[in-house]
């Protein structure tokens, strides 16, 4: 990580800072920036990045196991745009003055975090229907607020990322009305993966305003432009009608209306749960990260083998290039 040289006027670029901040100007790699705000930039992004690659890992399993040839083909392009998508922010996140080979050797030496949606296990075809619905459409409701986030690259990536995060979310929530309007036994396929997925996916906003201890700090640099219970609050809102639309059931037996405040309100999360998982020991965590060490170790020799390629490249670029600047139209050597 590059660290600015302390200068006298500190205090006085801190202020320009935050004054484009307020005029909701976008930060760009090469402007002064408070070291805090790199720092919690570049662990966010990472934390995103990670995510994407972690989370193929749940609907990789199912892709020889689609039910039909369409449905694999949803669903390898949908893994593959989450790859897509984790590279996308790990550039971003190098934007920073960071290596993105410190970064994944933070994720596979187990330091760094990832959302802990991805630790849960993938038990029927259904999960990808409920992936993709529930767990992309929250990803879309965070994403969306992050696309007018104050730092220009990783807003800018989250406005093409959210494109592809629609079409996940669509397939996801396809495969669950088609299961839900299915034989019996399909739809309650469908509504036993809604009850395993459905509280996960509310704790991936994160803890309460009151608890949540980096809040305050990313809503005032604008790195978030809404609380986490606000986000989660928007999820649900938008996620019961649809639960409704395809006559599933929430599982939640305190879930009511709200007529005051136009809210669906839910019972109490389990946040013991979201601790165990965040803390490793989720249902999958060893699983998952036991998996990224591997296909790191195995694509070893895919990554030497694209950086040979491309310094060959460079090689045979160069060498044109010198022949061109010495031949000229009368002078060539070959003709002389
Ligand atoms: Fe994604
Ligand atoms: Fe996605």
């Amino acid at each position: 990580m590059t660290t600015m040289p302390p200068v006298a006027d500190d205090s006085a670029r801190l202020a320009a800072f935050e004054a484009r901040i307020a005029a909701d100007e976008s930060i760009e790699p090469k402007d002064w920036m408070p070291e805090r705000y790199r720092a919690q930039l570049i662990r966010m992004m990472s934390q995103h990045a990670h995510s994407e690659v972690v989370g193929m890992l749940p609907e990789g399993n199912w892709i020889t196991r689609a039910p039909s040839l369409r449905r694999k083909m949803i669903l390898l392009a949908k893994v593959q745009d989450e790859g897509g998508h984790g590279l996308y922010i790990y550039c971003g996140t190098e934007t920073l003055g960071v290596d993105r080979h410190d970064l994944v050797q933070q994720l596979l030496d187990g330091k760094a975090k990832y959302s802990s949606i991805f630790n849960y296990p993938t038990l029927s075809w259904a999960d990808m229907g409920a992936i993709g619905w529930l767990v992309d459409g929250a990803a879309i409701v965070n994403q969306t607020m992050l696309a007018k986030a104050s730092y220009g690259p990783y807003a800018r990536a989250m406005v093409r990322i959210c494109k592809e995060e629609n079409f996940h979310k669509k397939q996801g929530y396809e495969i669950m009305a088609t299961l839900a309007r299915g034989t019996s036994a399909q739809k309650a396929m469908a509504q036993e993966s809604l009850n395993r997925w459905w509280w996960p996916s509310l704790m991936m906003f994160g803890p309460h305003d009151k608890d949540s201890s980096n809040s305050d700090e990313l809503m005032r640099w604008g790195i978030k432009r809404k609380s986490n219970d606000e986000l989660r609050q928007r999820f649900i809102n938008l996620t019961v009608a649809q639960v409704q639309a395809i006559d599933l059931t929430v599982p939640d037996p305190d879930l009511r209306f709200d007529e005051a405040t136009g809210n669906w309100l839910t019972g109490p999360i389990d946040w013991d749960e979201f601790w165990r998982v965040v803390k490793g020991n989720g249902p999958c965590n060893s699983e998952r990260l036991g998996a990224r060490r591997n296909a790191h170790a195995e694509g070893r020799w895919v990554r030497e083998a694209a950086v040979a390629f491309a310094e060959k490249q460079q090689r045979d670029n160069r060498e044109a290039t010198e022949k061109q600047q010495m031949g000229t139209p009368l002078g060539d050597g070959a003709s002389a």
